[in-house]
């Protein structure tokens, strides 16, 4: 492509709305990237973009459900519509509560696999022939360190964000010389609205929170920041020799 494509791409953030993803759009925004920030709830969702757009960002929100293909097609195309082709993906869209395997499932499996990992492939599909098409792209998935070494009460999440790594290392290898490079971020315990709600509120959080930040390296929680630039980077230009690759950013809690 030319260097006019060069200067402004476009992304989509799944779960843009939330902590990481609002942080994301941020980091892409500030990289001159064009940003949709796409999430289950659409209303906030516009109040991210509307913040990320006072910054001099170029930034619009949308209504998308990422367990729901129609609607992932739907907002798709409004992206199109209003900020043009989708060069980068981030799926970052994610959910889970903290639970015993023991005590949860069928629909508790299927919810959070729907999400987490089918989730990522809809809107991969979805968005990907049109990144083969011009011979450029960047998938980037926000995975779980909980997949890398294992998260108590958190089986069964920590299997779809395992889905996401493969998929994506297999994913990268189909399409290496496609000009679309694949890789994946994985937090550790970063402090986001999704935490807050896993840990729960009060002394039992505190407790949970206190128990978490002891088991990083650095001895404190991520940032959305801390997550933002490492997708930031598998985005850019720069990083077009990087495909297959899981990086953790997580105070040194995984090392591999
Ligand atoms: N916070 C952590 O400690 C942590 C650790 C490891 C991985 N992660 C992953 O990071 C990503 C971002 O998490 P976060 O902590 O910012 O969470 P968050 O709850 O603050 O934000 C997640 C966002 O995703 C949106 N969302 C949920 N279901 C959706 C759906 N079906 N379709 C579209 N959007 C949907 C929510 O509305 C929310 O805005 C997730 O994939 C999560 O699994 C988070």
């Amino acid at each position: 492509m030319g260097e006019a494509r060069t200067a402004a791409r476009t992304a989509i953030v799944t779960g843009g709305a939330g902590g990481i993803g609002r942080a994301i759009g941020a980091a892409l925004g500030a990289q001159g990237v064009r940003v949709a920030l796409a999430d289950l709830d659409g209303d906030a969702a516009e109040a991210a973009a509307a913040a990320l757009r006072a910054t001099g960002a170029e930034a619009i929100g949308v209504a998308l459900d990422v367990t729901d293909g129609a609607a992932v097609a739907a907002g798709a195309g409004v992206v199109r519509e209003r900020l043009g082709g989708v060069d980068i993906v981030v799926n970052n869209a994610g959910w889970d509560e903290l639970r015993p395997f023991v005590e949860t499932g069928e629909a508790f499996w299927r919810r959070v696999v729907d999400v987490n990992y089918l989730g990522a492939l809809r809107v991969t599909g979805e968005l990907l022939p049109g990144m083969l098409a011009q011979g450029w792209g960047r998938v980037v998935s926000t995975g779980s360190d909980a997949a890398r070494v294992g998260s108590s009460l958190e089986s069964v999440y920590a299997g779809a964000k395992a889905g996401v790594i493969g998929f994506t290392k297999s994913l990268a290898r189909e399409i290496a010389t496609s000009g679309v490079t694949a890789n994946v971020v994985c937090p550790g315990p970063t402090d986001t609205p999704l935490l807050a709600g896993m840990t729960g509120e009060g002394e039992r959080g505190a407790k949970v929170v206190a128990a978490l930040t002891r088991a990083v390296p650095m001895k404190r929680l991520g940032q959305p920041a801390d997550v933002a630039a490492a997708v930031a980077f598998f985005a850019s230009e720069e990083a077009g020799f990087v495909t297959g690759q899981t990086l953790s950013v997580s105070g040194g809690l995984t090392m591999a």
